[in-house]
């Protein structure tokens, strides 16, 4: 909910707290075939009725996106796989089981029911039931599946709070309808992406659900995804600030200093982030010259705030970032993802 409660209307994109009315608004503005952001426990969507071709095409044209790649689809119940799916495979069965709702999304073989615009042409469909009480309210009152890709301009950082959507549409003509405000999403990185179309299942995008779990659930280790990039979020560059973007490994303090001394020294504003609130690569071993962009407890905080702080650090006029990545285990695979593609050279 915004700071007030009250209805707050931003350059033409009308923000309301996410109330039981709210929500009826933003249903029937999703049935007439306009776009609605809204939040899920991942990041915020921008949603549009998945069997409405023209409500898709609106979707590709607010976020500038490409439309070979495919949106995901949200259901609002797991219940509803077989009537998006053909014949999903025994895999996906048991994933839909143990995760949904949650930050999963599941690429199965789509039903002529999903309309080919939500799907990039593919043959397959990328399908979610989203942890979130607006999200799911949304799409019990709408009655229909919903298509939404983070609601942000494409490339850029995906939005956790309301705020963000509305700085990414302002003034963009045919942006949403209305933004549902359900404050700040809990997980704050998008879902983990997983093909299970009954060969070996594949990785395409970490996020949400550590992969070791899914892991766990399948009783077999997950490929990852190569060739040519067949999740937009596995595109080199992507989830990209303002600000360069600079990585170094975990458990070395002094390469820390060194990066961040370097940085200054080019007469640049520098920020840090991933910090750990204790440790030896805390505050003090820095140049005071650079920003600390909230120091992180955990690697569950770090997703949390990963898209929060590159965005204050382009607020604050920050021109260069460099980030800590986490280890590489649990959420630590999807921060160290995002921070890799918001680091790699732009286009
Ligand atoms: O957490 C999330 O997943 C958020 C929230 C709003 O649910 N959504 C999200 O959507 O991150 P988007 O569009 O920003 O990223 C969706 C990714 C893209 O990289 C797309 O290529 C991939 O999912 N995808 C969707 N359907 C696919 C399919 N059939 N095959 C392969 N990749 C697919
Ligand atoms: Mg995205």
């Amino acid at each position: 909910m915004s700071a007030s409660g009250r209805t707050v209307s931003s350059r033409a994109l009308i923000v309301r707290p996410a109330d039981d009315a709210a929500i009826d608004a933003a249903a029937e503005l999703l049935r007439h075939g306009a776009l609605v952001a809204f939040p899920t426990e991942t990041v915020y969507g921008l949603g549009a009725d998945a069997t409405d071709a023209a409500a898709l095409g609106r979707i590709f044209a607010a976020k500038g996106r490409p439309a070979d790649h495919p949106l995901i689809v949200h259901l609002a119940a797991a219940e509803e796989l077989d009537r998006w799916s053909e014949n999903p495979s025994p895999a996906a069965r048991r994933l839909a089981e143990a995760f949904w709702p949650g930050p999963l999304t599941i690429v199965v073989p789509r039903r002529d029911t999903v309309s080919p615009a939500a799907t990039g042409g593919k043959p397959t469909v990328g399908l979610r039931v989203p942890d979130h009480p607006v999200a799911l309210a949304l799409l019990e009152r709408t009655g229909r599946p919903l298509a939404a890709p983070s609601a942000n301009r494409f490339g850029r950082v995906s939005p956790t709070t309301a705020t963000d959507v509305t700085a990414e549409f302002a003034g963009v003509s045919g942006g949403p309808g209305l933004v549902l405000d359900g404050g700040p999403c809990r997980v704050g990185v998008e879902s983990t992406i997983v093909e299970v179309l009954g060969g070996d299942p594949v990785l395409l995008r970490p996020g949400g659900i550590p992969a070791e779990f899914i892991e766990d659930v399948l009783g077999r280790a997950l490929q990852s995804a190569s060739g040519p990039a067949r999740a937009s979020g596995m595109l080199a560059s992507h989830y990209a600030p303002s600000a360069a973007v600079e990585l170094v490994e975990p458990g070395d303090p002094a390469a820390l200093a060194a990066a961040v001394a370097a940085a200054l020294a080019t007469g640049r504003r520098v920020a840090v982030l991933g910090l750990p609130s204790a440790g030896p690569a805390r505050r003090t071993e820095l140049d005071p010259a650079a920003v600390v962009l909230g120091p992180v407890a955990t690697t569950e905080e770090y997703a949390r705030v990963l898209y929060r702080r590159l965005r204050e650090a382009d607020r604050a006029g920050v021109e260069h970032v460099v980030a800590l990545l986490p280890n590489p285990d649990g959420l630590g695979r999807a921060v160290r993802d995002r921070l890799r593609k918001a680091a790699a050279p732009r286009p």
